[in-house]
């Protein structure tokens, strides 16, 4: 007999093999839920795949820089749920949890982060649920970004089901801030003394000076002076 066959045996005698296909079941009904999630990112993103085609041929160049898309991962989603004080269910998760399918949109200048979230906004299958301007308000610690939770269907062979997707859009510049500042404050047992909280405000301020330069230099050459 293989190997694994005696551990499988030992579970089902330990357990029996209710728990075994209860646990299948789960791992099942879990699997296919994060699949309708990942279709729900694929949508998302043929959208502004789309929203950038066109406008590359309009304006001959690109308003989005790079797509970064990600699926929460369990772990997080159990802390997130526990946090809450909500049972860990897959039907909590889905009611509750906003931010199970990230998309990501890193534009060229400010001004198509609101062109983008403008013509997503006018598309009649999707439907805004949030917007938070952290661009025009941004976080106290400098933050900068648009975040909108929508619900987008997706369809499957005999239904159609909504679903909910974050997405964040930024500038180049937003994201150099947030992913670094991202990296430091994830280090583990470190405190920003308040220096550093300073001084990471500065880089962000910078960060939105650049972005302002960047969009003029962009409006003088669009209007050809
Ligand atoms: P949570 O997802 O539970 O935090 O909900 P929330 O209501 O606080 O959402 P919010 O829209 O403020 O932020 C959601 C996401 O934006 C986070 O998961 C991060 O990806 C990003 N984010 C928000 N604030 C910051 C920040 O200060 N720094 C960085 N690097 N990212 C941030
Ligand atoms: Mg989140």
């Amino acid at each position: 007999m293989e190997q694994t066959d005696m551990k499988a045996m030992r579970v089902t005698d330990v357990l029996g093999d209710g728990i075994v296909t209860w646990v299948e079941k789960q791992a099942g009904d879990y699997e296919k839920c994060m699949a309708y999630y990942r279709c729900a990112i694929m949508e998302v993103e043929t959208k502004f795949n789309v929203l950038n085609t066109e406008f590359s041929l309009q304006y001959d160049r690109n308003p989005i820089s790079s797509i970064k898309s990600r699926l929460k991962n369990p772990r997080s989603i159990t802390e997130k749920l526990e946090r809450r004080g909500l049972e860990v269910t897959l039907e909590n998760m889905e009611q509750h949890l906003n931010d199970v399918a990230g998309v990501r949109v890193i534009c060229s200048f400010p001004e198509d982060v609101y062109a983008l979230a403008d013509a997503l906004q006018k598309q009649d299958d999707i439907r805004i649920l949030q917007t938070k301007d952290y661009i025009k308000y941004p976080k106290q610690n400098g933050y900068r970004s648009l975040h909108m939770i929508v619900e987008v269907p997706i369809f499957l062979r005999h239904e159609k089901r909504i679903m909910k997707v974050e997405i964040q859009l930024r500038t180049i510049a937003m994201d150099f801030w947030a992913s670094l500042e991202h990296q430091l404050r994830y280090k583990k047992d470190y405190e920003f003394t308040d220096a550093m909280v300073k001084e990471l405000f500065e880089c962000a301020k910078q960060s939105a000076e650049l972005d302002e330069k960047m969009d003029n230099l962009r409006k003088r050459v669009e209007a050809g002076v």
